[in-house]
């Protein structure tokens, strides 16, 4: 079987974000804030600084993408939580540890950051991402918030999940 590999992509590589990040809008519009068409509009100068704000973890078999993930700072008042979101792998894809490579490499980086917790925001409703995200180790928690984009499939609130990244197994205050 073909090795899967991940990579935090550098600002020059915002052409092969762009490239994944438009087929995860297109192909799961309803897992996603941003829309297609929004995106799509994006200039090279708004994609390079995109590459600076959040760090972009490309997941690659055989040359080719096969998922993709960011990690960005949670905002939390302590300012040890990461933030996983954007995460997506193309369809004929999944099932295969690609998602499990990408969320272990986002919590590998974070941890090297000296961060405490891992936080990812899922629709109550993604049945997949959500089963996904237990199985990998993430734990559910009281917090909500209402989806920012409403649909049939993913749900009207968001519930944070939270991975320890550390000895510390308390929940963050978001
Ligand atoms: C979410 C996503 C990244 C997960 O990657 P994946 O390769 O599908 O994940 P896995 O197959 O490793 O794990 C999915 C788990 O959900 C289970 N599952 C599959 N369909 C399910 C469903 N409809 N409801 C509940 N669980 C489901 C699988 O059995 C598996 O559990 P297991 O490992 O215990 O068998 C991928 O499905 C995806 O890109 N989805 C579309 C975009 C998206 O929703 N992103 C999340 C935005 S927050």
């Amino acid at each position: 079987m073909s090795e899967i590999t991940v990579r935090g992509l550098g600002e020059d590589e915002w052409e092969q974000y762009r490239s994944v990040r438009l087929a995860a809008l297109e192909e799961s519009p309803e897992a996603f804030v941003a829309t297609l068409e929004e995106e799509r509009g994006f200039d090279e100068q708004l994609w390079r600084r995109r590459m600076s704000r959040s760090r972009r973890l490309l997941a690659e078999v055989d040359g080719e993408a096969v998922g993709v993930a960011s990690l960005g700072p949670a905002g939390d008042e302590s300012g040890t939580v990461s933030q996983l979101f954007g995460l997506w792998v193309r369809p004929s894809s999944r099932g295969s540890g690609v998602a499990s490579r990408l969320v272990q490499a986002g919590a590998d980086a974070a941890r090297e950051q000296g961060q405490t917790h891992l936080v990812y925001w899922v629709g109550t409703e993604n049945g997949r991402a959500v089963a996904f995200a237990s199985g990998f180790g993430f734990r559910p928690t009281d917090q909500r918030r209402p989806m920012r984009v409403v649909s049939d499939e993913d749900g009207h609130e968001e519930i944070a999940m939270v991975l320890p990244l550390g000895a510390d197994r308390g929940m963050p205050v978001l």
